[in-house]
């Protein structure tokens, strides 16, 4: 197999047999030497498809954005060590990152920052929109809903102006929607975005100042807030990017494709595991010695119940958004409080899993959503926001999955096969009889 081609094409061939007949089907390398069948043509030349539940060994397009190796925990966005971005950018240089591809210049990031300060506003009729949700409303279906429900006052983007300008009202009106979303559920007034704050700072003046009282930010926690909102920004193909590209290859909405992004996000066992994990550290905090009963449901087969904040389809060694969080989580409590109770309990967890067969045999290490929570829970952000403070991270991460789809060259509508496995034609019963 040859090595030095572009990446993404075409450098061998595997060949596939069937019965007598011997089919060639074109290997595919990308940059970090990953090689892929495909199989695009494998029904026209044979009439069968593949089987993949789970999507677990499919992949379903070319990206330039993010690299993962799950084997040796390395996560990179468009080349770069998270590490380092971690260390060094702001959430608004990295979204420009992800979605154009390349670090902007001094004068990109000051326009891109001004662009975004001006549209964080949400136009009046909003209110009416939130008024009609239950007080008690979850704010993570209320931001899907708002998000979609946005795609009512903007027309759909078609031309490329239209997307960036599309892009940055997204970016810029996400904060306060998800802010509007918190306040509805304490049932108190709005807070209007403040342009002279920058991206994480606006949004915690948003969720916790009130008419009555200024909310004065602590660089401490608006830095944190900026490092969480990177680590999460891009993940490449999971199950809400999936759901964005999928809805948007039918040439939907970008505001609804979001939506349905941010819907995906909502599960349990995608971005809303942040919140059950602290629901999981608390339930064992109050109750001495269920750690080890934790534990054990987790690992017996016949029980549904999962270590939350654990395993991931990708890492097969420790997430290193995990690690770099585990860091910030004991910074973060050294210098603010806050429950190293819950901190203290997740650590152990951490070290009995990586001691136990169970865990280790599977390559079960803790995920992202692990130490989250106990962050968010530091700087005060409460528990039913988790989820909503990965759909805010992800964002621009979504923008660049779906600007890159509508842009592919390959681009086709999302419409996977099946395998039918119910019964065969048969007829109803004579109901006159
Ligand atoms: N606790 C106990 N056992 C687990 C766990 C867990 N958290 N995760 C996986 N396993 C077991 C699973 O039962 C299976 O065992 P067996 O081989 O005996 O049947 C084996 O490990 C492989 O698991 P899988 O379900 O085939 O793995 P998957 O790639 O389909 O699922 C996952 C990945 C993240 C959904 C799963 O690990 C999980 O449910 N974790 C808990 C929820 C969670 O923390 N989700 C956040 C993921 S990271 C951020 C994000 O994507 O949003």
């Amino acid at each position: 197999m040859t090595t030095e081609t572009t990446p993404g094409t075409v450098v061998d061939h595997a060949q596939l047999r069937i019965g007598e007949k011997t089919f060639d089907l074109p290997l595919v390398r990308g940059s970090e030497g990953e090689v892929a069948i495909d199989i695009r043509n494998l029904r026209r030349d044979t009439g069968l498809i593949t089987l993949d539940p789970g999507y677990a060994n499919t992949g379903s397009c070319r990206s330039a954005i993010t690299f993962i190796d799950g084997e040796r925990g390395i996560l990179r966005y468009r080349g770069y060590p998270i590490e380092e971005l971690a260390k060094t950018s702001s959430f608004l240089e990295v979204a420009w990152l992800l979605i154009n591809g390349e670090q902007p210049s001094q004068a990109e990031r000051e326009s891109f920052a001004e662009g975004v300060a001006h549209h964080t506003m949400i136009h009046e009729d909003f209110n009416r929109f939130f008024s009609a949700l239950p007080r008690d409303a979850h704010p993570m279906p209320a931001l899907a809903a708002a998000v979609g429900a946005l795609a009512t006052f903007y027309r759909a983007p078609e031309s490329d102006e239209d997307v960036d300008a599309a892009v940055t009202r997204l970016i810029a009106k996400m904060p306060t929607l998800a802010a509007y979303s918190y306040k509805r559920s304490l049932g108190q007034p709005f807070m209007a975005p403040r342009n002279d704050l920058n991206y994480s700072e606006n949004f915690l003046h948003m969720m916790y100042a009130t008419p009555c009282e200024e909310y004065h930010v602590d660089p401490v926690v608006a830095r944190v807030l900026d490092l969480l909102l990177i680590l999460h920004a891009d993940h490449e193909q999971n199950c809400s990017t999936s759901a964005v590209r999928l809805v948007g290859s039918s040439r939907a909405h970008l505001f609804a494709s979001i939506s349905a992004g941010i819907s995906a996000l909502w599960g349990q066992l995608h971005g809303g595991a942040n919140q059950k994990v602290i629901e999981m550290l608390e339930q064992i905090a109050s109750t001495e010695g269920s750690a080890d009963l934790f534990l054990e449901r987790a690992k017996d087969r016949d029980d549904t119940k999962r270590l939350m904040g654990f395993g991931h389809r990708v890492y097969k060694s420790y997430d290193p958004r995990a690690s770099i969080l585990k860091d910030a989580c004991v910074e973060v409590i050294a210098k603010r409080g806050g429950s190293s109770r819950l901190l203290e309990i997740a650590m152990r967890l951490e070290e009995i899993t990586l001691s136990d067969d169970y865990f280790v045999s599977r390559k079960l290490y803790p995920n992202v959503d692990f130490y989250s929570g106990i962050i968010y829970e530091a700087i005060g952000i409460p528990v039913n926001m988790f989820t909503v403070m990965f759909a805010l991270g992800r964002l621009p991460g979504w923008i660049a999955q779906w600007t890159e789809m509508r842009r592919d060259p390959d681009f086709r509508i999302g419409r996977p096969r099946q395998i039918y496995v119910g019964p065969t034609e048969r007829r109803l019963a004579d109901s006159t009889g």
